[in-house]
This record gives C-alpha cells, structure tokens and sequence, in this order.
C-alpha cells in the first residue's frame, strides 16, 4: 500500500494521501491540489477519497477543487454543517479499498466536527498502523479549543480531553500519529519540529495528555489561548462552502510604476515579498514587506486579512504567481496586480524610494547606551520574551502591532528586533507605513544578541 505526507512549510500544514490497487484517497488536502494529481499518476492511482478532518481555520482546502477534477467524494463529519455534496462521517464508519481500510473516529474537541482516521493496511495487519489526527493531536501539543462559534473553549477544552482519553489514548503505543499542522503553526502552541510520531510517544511527551485529571487538562488548555487571527473564522466559513478552483481566479496583472499611487490612494497596499536585506536597500513607499522565506501567507492573513486589495513587489518573475499562490491559500484573493520588472522598474521610473536601515547588535548596543530617545521594539511572543530579553525594550508583539503602535513615540527614533530578523522585518515596514520616522531593522534579531554575549534581562517573578 501506498502512503504519503505532503508537508507545506510555509503553513506548516501536513496533507497526506493513502492508496491501494489503483485507488486513493487525500486527507486534508492544501488549496493548490496538483501534488496530489501529480502524486496519484506517479503512483498509477486514481482519487476516489476526500477526507476533511475538520473545517480548518488557517487555510482554505482544496477538497472541493479536488473532488471536482477527479469526481471524488468528500467526507466531513457530521457535525461540520457543510454545504457541498459530501458524505457525513460518524464513529465507526468505514472506508475500504484494495489493501486499505480507513476508519473514522468522531473526536470533538479542536472543533465540534473534528474526526480523526484510523489507517491499516491489511495485507500487513488486522490493526492499524497509523492515525491521522487532524488538530485532535499534535506531535507534542493538542488543538486550540476556541474556534467554535456555538461553544465555549472550556467546553470544547472538556470535549477534547474525552476524544483524547476514551479514542486516542485507548489505541495500542506503536500507532503513528500523523498530524494536519507542525512546528509554527497558529492551530497550537508548542509542537514539536517532528513530523509524525507514535501514540506511545505522546503519552509520554506531550505536555497535554499528561494533566492528571479533565479539570487540569482544560485549565491548561482553555484559559490562555493564543492571539486567534481574524481570518480563521473566514476560513472556516469558506472551507464550509468549498472554495473556487484556483483556475478560476483572475489573471495576475502586470502593473506599470505609475499605476501603484492611484491604487493606493483607493486603499490598495503594497505588499513586498523580497528579503529583508533588498526591502531595506529601497522600497515603494507605503509597502508592507512581508518576505517569502517564512510562514507568509499565515501573517499576511494574520495582518492584512482578506479585504485588503494588494498589489505585489517580487523578487522576480517567478515570485509573482508564487507570492499570490501562497495568499490564496489562506483565502488572500483580492490582487490586483504585481509590479512588472519588479524595483527596478520604479527605479527606472524616478519614483521615490523609501529605504529601511538594518543594524548590527553590536550598533544597537552602542545606540542605546549613547542615545536616550531610542525606543527598542521587541515583537517576539511573550513567552519568548519571558526567557529573556533585552533591557529596557518594549514587547509588542507582532501579532498584536497594531494595537501595540500606540505605546510607541513615533518621532523618536525605534529599533525593532524579533528572535532571527524575519518578523522584525515584517514590523519594522509597518511602523514606517504608519509615519514612524526613524525606523531600524536589527539584522540576526535576539539569536545575535545571545551570540555576540550582549547582556539578557530575565523577568523577576515577584
Ligand atoms: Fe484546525
């Protein structure tokens, strides 16, 4: 039998398709569905199968592009309330194809609909070997309780702990838990960088599965939540409906430099997917630079949202498709265009351009100790923070920026650091776009501090 995980980095999203004696099915499959077209022919399969494992709130599926191009069935649970043609899923229900049984477990908990896959092959084993757990289960985390509309997060905490208990916990050790997300995700918190794992292992491991009781499980659990961006509840409602193939989205224009000031006078932002480093050299005024390297579709949801009309600033010429590709993941539709031939072409333009300085640690030593106006921004999380820090700097963090912008002096010089420069970069374009006028970017962020042995603060715990 055939299995397979699809691993998306840049949403941390696991995907995963099983097959058997010409046929398969895709588990939780990411909005972009070629992989698996691609994966299935390789393989001389044929996608019979859907599976959602829940109405994902951080992405939009591609289950309904999917089943269009192959003439699949969807399967949801039955509580999801979907509104396409699919197949409601309860405890025990089963699928069976060539060597390859699937079976579903109802376990509400992440969410109200969420199921879980029980895979086994059975030419090899009447038992199962692995467990897709959707957000049930992570590899050293649960999900996040609070994505219901109709429950509260102690009540879907309370739900999870009993999913958890009498299904998961109940099956033998050696089963591999395959998850839907991985390290960096928003669905948790403090999963591992490891991609799949065993129940047995978790029992053990995970901080959640270890509370003594259901009381210390939803304390843990449901009373502090992680920042929920406000795109999740969209996405959720999109994925309830199916979205629309992605060939069917217009098609990306090509904007000249003198079209950009008139769409942003119309509230279209300029959204700068280049390194930092090549941000900083120079940029349109007014851009939001939020660089491909890392998880960029997750914070432009997060900090755009999906109203904002968009117009792109690439690297090059592949970066345009790939940049409006990995937005309309998340449900970033609205692009207006990208700028054809990129910088240079407002360069060429005699445009004005805005740069961002970076500066070393050892400079921002040097500045604070010299220049008493120099605000310092830390847009890490609090818990990052918490392990130390650096004295005297504010924390903002990124997720909450906009919030945060008003405990900062914007005449007064400011330099932003996170923990490697990725996020620093992200908020250090938003402070500029917000009229901050001394603006710097802390190359190597708090990693460098640490290794050039600058002095780290630690919070007193009274
Ligand atoms: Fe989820």
């Amino acid at each position: 039998m055939y299995f397979e995980q699809f691993y998306l980095g840049c949403l941390a999203h696991a995907s995963y398709m099983a097959g058997s004696e010409g046929v398969a099915a895709v588990v939780d499959p990411q909005r972009d569905v070629d992989v698996y077209l691609e994966a299935a022919r390789a393989n001389g399969l044929r996608i019979e199968h859907v599976i959602e494992t829940h109405l994902h709130a951080d992405f939009v599926s591609g289950h309904r592009e999917l089943a269009a191009r192959t003439g699949a069935r969807i399967y949801v649970g039955a509580q999801a309330g979907a509104q396409f043609p699919h197949v409601a899923v309860s405890q025990g229900d089963e699928i069976r194809f060539g060597q390859c049984l699937l079976r579903f477990l109802e376990t509400p908990g992440h969410t109200l609909e969420s199921i879980c896959v029980l895979l086994t092959d059975v030419d090899r084993s009447p038992q199962p070997f692995a467990l897709l757990t959707g957000d049930t289960l992570f590899i050293g985390d649960v999900g996040r309780p609070d994505l219901s509309p109709s429950h509260t997060p102690r009540q879907l905490a309370g739900l999870l702990y009993d999913s958890l208990h009498q299904k998961l916990l109940k099956l033998p050790d050696g089963v591999r838990v395959y998850p839907a997300h991985g390290a960096g995700s928003l669905c948790g918190r403090q999963m591992s960088s490891e991609r799949s794992s065993t129940i047995g292992e978790q029992r053990v491991a995970n901080y959640a599965l270890r509370a003594a009781t259901r009381d210390e499980f939803v304390h843990l659990i449901a009373d502090t939540l992680p920042e929920r961006p406000a795109y999740f509840a969209r996405d959720a409602e999109i994925n309830r409906t199916g979205a629309a193939s992605l060939g069917d989205l217009p098609p990306l224009r090509e904007l000249r430099p003198d079209a950009l000031p008139r769409l942003q006078q119309s509230g279209a932002i300029v959204l700068d997917t280049r390194p930092d480093i090549q941000f900083g050299a120079g940029h349109v005024p007014g851009s939001v630079n939020i660089p491909l390297s890392g998880q960029f579709a997750a914070w432009a949801g997060a900090l755009l949202g999906l109203e904002t009309d968009l117009i792109l600033v690439t690297e090059n010429v592949a970066g345009a498709p790939e940049s409006r590709m990995r937005l309309a993941r998340v449900g970033i539709e609205r692009v207006a265009g990208y700028l054809a031939d990129g910088i240079r072409a407002w360069h060429t333009a005699n445009q004005p351009i805005q740069p961002l300085p970076h500066i070393t640690v050892q400079d921002l030593d040097r500045l604070r100790s010299e220049d008493a106006a120099l605000q310092i921004a830390d847009v890490r999380r609090p818990a990052e923070w918490e392990e130390g820090h650096i004295a005297g700097a504010l924390l903002l963090p990124l997720n909450q920026i906009a919030a945060a912008i008003g405990q900062l002096d914007p005449v007064r010089p400011i330099a932003v650091h996170c923990k490697s420069g990725y996020r620093s970069a992200i908020a250090a374009s938003l402070l500029l776009r917000a009229g901050f006028r001394q603006v710097v970017n802390v190359t190597g962020g708090f990693d460098a501090w640490k290794t050039a042995r600058l002095p780290v603060a630690q919070v007193v715990l009274a």
